[in-house]
């Protein structure tokens, strides 16, 4: 039986890639600072299914403990953890959003390398984000380009983080996630914005949107494990980017809305503010291609957009998307 130990993933992302490989047979481990649903926990946002072969445990993503008898053996350590990037880049946020992805980032290391069985392969989250705003042409891991913002620099410092972390034992890789899409996670507030109206373009909605289905993300993952020769960083984003006008004509289709008003810049700067988010979030062009994956064999099963929107919105209640 394979194990894989999640940390930080009692998020979007940890629950949906637990459930995959716990239904596939894995022991799955997710480390938490707290377990959902109990008082103490002010941190976990969604709770695993309670799915046989998915374990909790506890630790302080500070500091070594207990936990680390976990890593033991285990085929793969994925590490998930971070303060979530939908808040105002205010000078304590900035600091916090950069210290829950460094601090853990080399605590998993320093685990790793105390370990006498440390795991096959470390799987750090990054993100696509790492690159430049594009509206010229796709980036890739060998030619990709990079710019001098906040959240370029977050992703920077977490890959550096990661690389500088010495495991000769265990082979690693900086997943660059692009916007990760299933049943929760950033689709839940589009398919508000679907719900009310709100669901036309934003901004120019020429900026282009980088995406992959969840699904495909375990796979990669599971792909990873098996191609003992693929370290590095890698894209984790489907062939096929769309601009953001196409993205949400798509969930409008199918989420039977058939217009939806466009949110103009000015909106989205004056609703990012009101909300504590950042317009960057909407309005950055993502235009990212896996040229790495792709070149790896890796074959994804969702490279159209509209497959893997009527796949998710298939598996989503009704009242998610429609006020009736
Ligand atoms: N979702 C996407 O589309 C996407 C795209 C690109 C990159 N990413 C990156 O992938 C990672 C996971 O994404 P997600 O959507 O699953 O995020 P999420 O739902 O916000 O979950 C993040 C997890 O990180 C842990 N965490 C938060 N602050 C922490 C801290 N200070 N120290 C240690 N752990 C902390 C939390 O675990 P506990 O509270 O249980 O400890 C939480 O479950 C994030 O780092 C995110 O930036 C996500």
């Amino acid at each position: 039986m394979k194990k894989i130990v999640i940390a930080g993933g009692t998020g979007f992302l940890g629950t949906s890639i637990a459930t995959y490989f716990a239904g596939a047979g894995t022991e799955v481990v997710i480390l938490t600072r707290g377990v959902p649903g109990e008082k103490n926990n002010t941190n976990a946002t969604e709770a695993p299914p309670p799915l046989a072969g998915i374990r909790l445990v506890l630790w302080d993503a500070l500091t070594l403990g207990d936990w680390t008898k976990e890593i033991y053996g285990a085929d793969i350590l994925i590490n998930l953890c971070g303060k979530t990037v939908n808040c105002r880049y205010t000078r304590k946020n900035r600091q916090a959003i950069i210290n829950s992805r460094i601090v853990p980032t080399q605590l998993l290391g320093a685990a790793i390398q105390n370990c006498t069985r440390p795991p096959k392969l470390w799987i750090n989250a990054s993100s696509a984000t790492i690159y430049r705003h594009a509206m010229d042409k796709p980036q890739d891991e060998l030619t990709g380009e990079t710019e001098d913002n906040f959240s370029v620099q977050v992703c920077k410092q977490w890959e550096e983080a990661f690389f500088r972390m010495r495991t000769p034992f265990t082979r690693k890789v900086a997943l660059r996630m692009a916007i990760t899409l299933g049943s929760g996670g950033i689709l839940k507030p589009y398919f508000n914005l679907v719900k009310w109206g709100l669901g036309g373009r934003q901004g120019s909605g020429k900026q282009m949107y980088s995406w992959v289905h969840i699904e495909d993300t375990c796979r990669i993952i599971a792909w990873l494990l098996e191609q003992k020769e693929m370290e590095g960083v890698y894209n984790c984003s489907s062939p096929e980017p769309v601009s953001n006008d196409i993205f949400m004509k798509t969930i409008r289709k199918h989420t039977g809305h058939f217009c939806g008003l466009p949110l103009f810049t000015w909106m989205l700067k004056l609703g990012a503010a009101i909300a504590g988010s950042e317009p960057e979030l909407v309005l950055k062009s993502r235009w990212v291609v896996p040229t790495k994956l792709t070149a790896s064999g890796f074959a994804f099963k969702y490279t159209s957009l509209d497959d893997a929107v009527q796949n998710i919105v298939a598996n989503t209640a009704h009242k998610q998307y429609h006020l009736f």
